[in-house]
């Protein structure tokens, strides 16, 4: 974690912050002198949270697939913060398994949570970044965004549509003095990957690795942002390939596995609570 203040003054809201990779980058950005608000559907649990990294963090109820939930949210954060600088969109949910069992409410959900609730985020946060002349939306998507695999459909796909909105909201807003960010990490050690193998020959990352990157992401104005750092170039290679040694590599490496490889028992618990949100 850095101390240097690069992020004095800076106001940052962060979606699912209560744990995982939103509560890591709340902790760096904190570090970093940003003053930090936490939105969450575990309103409870983000209270918590924030109270271990400093009482001035500011943590609040939030479902990011509710339009007039996240219009409050940012309302309260400008309240307390005095406006905002830089919006995250990093709630997230992440079913897996076979397509064909993963119940259409579930994969509603998480087109609602993981695409909605970024796409709602950046519209709420625009007008007021474009009337200061300044702002960052930072969107969390994934390597599954750039990389479809099997057993991970639904959410491939959501991820597919956060980095294609980033896009699209980039060339469209760039010029009006607001950044973008496109967070693309792989298996990343936090609930969301219970009972995952990961992918062979790449090491997990931390999520306090995608903190840090995020943080750094957003002192350097960077657009993408892969973690590891490798997969820039793994996915710019296997774009060239063509699909047929793709595959074939793929499979051979047993890539195309990681979201069928799943072992229940130790994945029960996150799929309960991902059931429940
Ligand atoms: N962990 C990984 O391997 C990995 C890899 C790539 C991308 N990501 C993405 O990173 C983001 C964070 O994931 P994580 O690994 O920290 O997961 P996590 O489960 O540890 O944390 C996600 C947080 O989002 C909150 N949340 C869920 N639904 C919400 C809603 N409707 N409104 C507000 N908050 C909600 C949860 O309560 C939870 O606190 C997700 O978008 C995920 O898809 C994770």
């Amino acid at each position: 974690m850095s101390n240097n203040k690069t992020l004095a003054g800076r106001r940052i809201a962060i979606t699912g912050g209560a744990r995982g990779i939103g509560l890591a980058t709340a902790k760096e950005l904190h570090a970093r002198g940003a003053q930090v608000a936490i939105g969450d559907l575990d309103r409870d649990t983000a209270k918590l949270s924030a109270g271990t990294i400093a009482p001035e963090v500011v943590a609040l109820g939030l479902d990011v697939s509710d339009e007039t939930s996240f219009a409050t949210f940012l309302d309260g954060v400008k309240d307390q913060l005095g406006g905002l600088d830089v919006l995250i969109n990093n709630a997230g949910i992440m079913p897996i398994g076979p397509f064909l069992e993963l119940d259409l409410a579930v994969a509603r959900r998480t087109a609602e949570i993981n695409f909605l609730g970024a796409l709602i985020g950046t519209h709420l946060a625009l007008p007021d970044m474009i009337a200061q002349g300044s702002g960052h939306v930072v969107n969390v998507a994934s390597t599954a965004g750039r990389a479809a695999v099997p057993g991970g459909v639904t959410y491939c796909a959501t991820k597919a549509a956060v980095v294609s909105l980033t896009e699209g909201a980039r060339l469209e807003f760039g010029s009006r003095g607001i950044d973008f960010t496109c967070v693309m990490p792989s298996f990343t050690n936090t609930e969301l990957i219970a009972g995952t193998e990961g992918t062979k020959g790449l090491k997990n990352v931390e999520p306090e690795d995608v903190a840090g990157a995020i943080a750094v992401a957003i002192e350097k104005k960077q657009y993408d942002v892969y973690r590891p750092k490798a997969l820039r170039q793994i996915l710019f290679t296997q774009g060239l390939l063509g699909r047929k040694i793709r595959d074939a590599m793929n499979r051979r490496l047993g890539a195309y596995d990681t979201f069928l490889k799943i072992d229940h028992s130790k994945r029960d618990g996150y799929d309960k609570r991902i059931n429940a949100s």
